[in-house]
């Protein structure tokens, strides 16, 4: 378990100092895929570089399995980052270095035999989708494969933990996904911790059980990521959470607006669905019991680690009791609402 105990980075940069991480209390379980998400300056990396000792915290204390990584250093630092691999926004791949002689490379650092080194990042190879790409040089891959190396060569010494510093904020939406699932199929196969650093909340939502929202070096909100979809709490978690659920919210506005226009009477709603609820069903069911004019200004679902995620915007137009009736049976129906403008 991976254990972030009050944990302060201040820099002391020539304008003053800068506050990166800031009283950061977090546990991630062995085995999850933790995503700590946040914009460009939050401290996402300060804080995940805690981790394999590339930063000391100014106070408090990262431990692993108990182990004060935080309090250590030269060989004892050098044997716990074994246990930890990385990988990159920009790959950090040795250009002058085949795709074997990558992955092989912190086998030879560690001290194993070429024979040994080869013979692992054969299947390490294997494993991340690259056979027959062996002899291939950086240069000569696509962004999803350079990122498969760096992803072979973070598991060369068999870590317990996978550090993910943006490594998908360079390469496009289907080489994105492609990665993720293989992130995931990792996960999966060797059990080992995913902590992904992202500022794309579509990344969380795909592949992330839970995640830690950072602004201005804290965590404002963290847990079960289908519980931080349905229920945002903070400005800057429902901003991320908007982006992602309906991408299309500067549309959604003016459609709403129009509407609005045309029947300003009307009341809008946000309806959130989740899990096993079927959207259509408990709309016409809920029409039925309390007959309004209905018009759909937009919707989307989504599908997350623990179950899908739609939402649904529409207006109701009838009589006040009516809608009041209506939004009474969805919260029966346990559908969460958001009543947006009201008559
Ligand atoms: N070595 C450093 N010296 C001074 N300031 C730094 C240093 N590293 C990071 N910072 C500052 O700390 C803040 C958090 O940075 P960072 O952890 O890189 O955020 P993120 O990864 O979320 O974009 C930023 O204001 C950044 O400029
Ligand atoms: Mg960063």
């Amino acid at each position: 378990m991976i254990e972030f105990k009050d944990v302060t980075k201040t820099f002391q940069a020539k304008q003053g100092p800068v506050h990166a991480v800031q009283d950061v209390n977090l546990k991630i379980e062995d085995g999850h895929i933790y995503g700590i998400v946040g914009y460009s300056g939050a401290g996402k990396s300060t804080l995940v570089r805690m981790l394999n000792g590339l930063e000391t915290p100014t106070s408090g204390s990262v431990n692993i399995d108990g182990v004060e990584i935080s309090a250590l250093s030269g060989a004892p630092l050098r044997e716990q980052r074994h246990k930890i691999g990385m990988i990159f926004q920009h790959f950090n791949l040795l250009w002058s270095r085949t795709v074997l002689q990558n992955i092989m490379f912190p086998l030879e650092i560690a001290g194993q035999s070429k024979a040994e080194a080869e013979k692992k990042a054969h299947h390490l190879a294997e494993l991340v989708g690259l056979s027959g790409r062996e002899t291939a040089y950086p240069s000569e891959l696509s962004g999803g494969q350079k990122q498969r190396v760096g992803i072979a060569r973070a598991l060369a010494n068999d870590p317990q933990i996978l550090l993910s510093d943006e490594a998908t904020s360079a390469l496009d939406p289907q080489t994105t996904d492609e990665v993720l699932d293989l992130l995931l199929s990792i996960n999966q196969k060797l059990h080992l911790t995913i902590v992904l650093i992202t500022h794309e909340m579509h990344v969380i939502r795909k592949i992330a059980d839970h995640v830690a929202v950072m602004e201005s070096g804290k965590i404002v909100e963290q847990g079960p990521v289908l519980d931080v979809f349905k229920r945002p709490q903070q400005a800057v978690t429902k901003r991320f959470v908007n982006e992602e659920v309906t991408p299309s919210l500067n549309e959604t506005t003016v459609v709403v607006d129009q509407l609005l226009e045309k029947y300003p009477n009307g009341t809008i709603v946000r309806l959130t669905f989740h899990g096993d609820q079927a959207q259509l069903p408990i709309v016409s069911e809920m029409l039925k019991q309390f007959p309004l004019d209905l018009n759909i200004i937009e919707g989307g679902i989504h599908q997350t680690q623990e179950g899908a995620i739609g939402s649904l915007y529409v207006q109701l137009t009838g009589d006040r009791a009516k809608i009041d009736g209506a939004l009474g049976y969805l919260e029966k129906m346990r559908v969460e609402t958001e009543v947006l403008t009201r008559e």
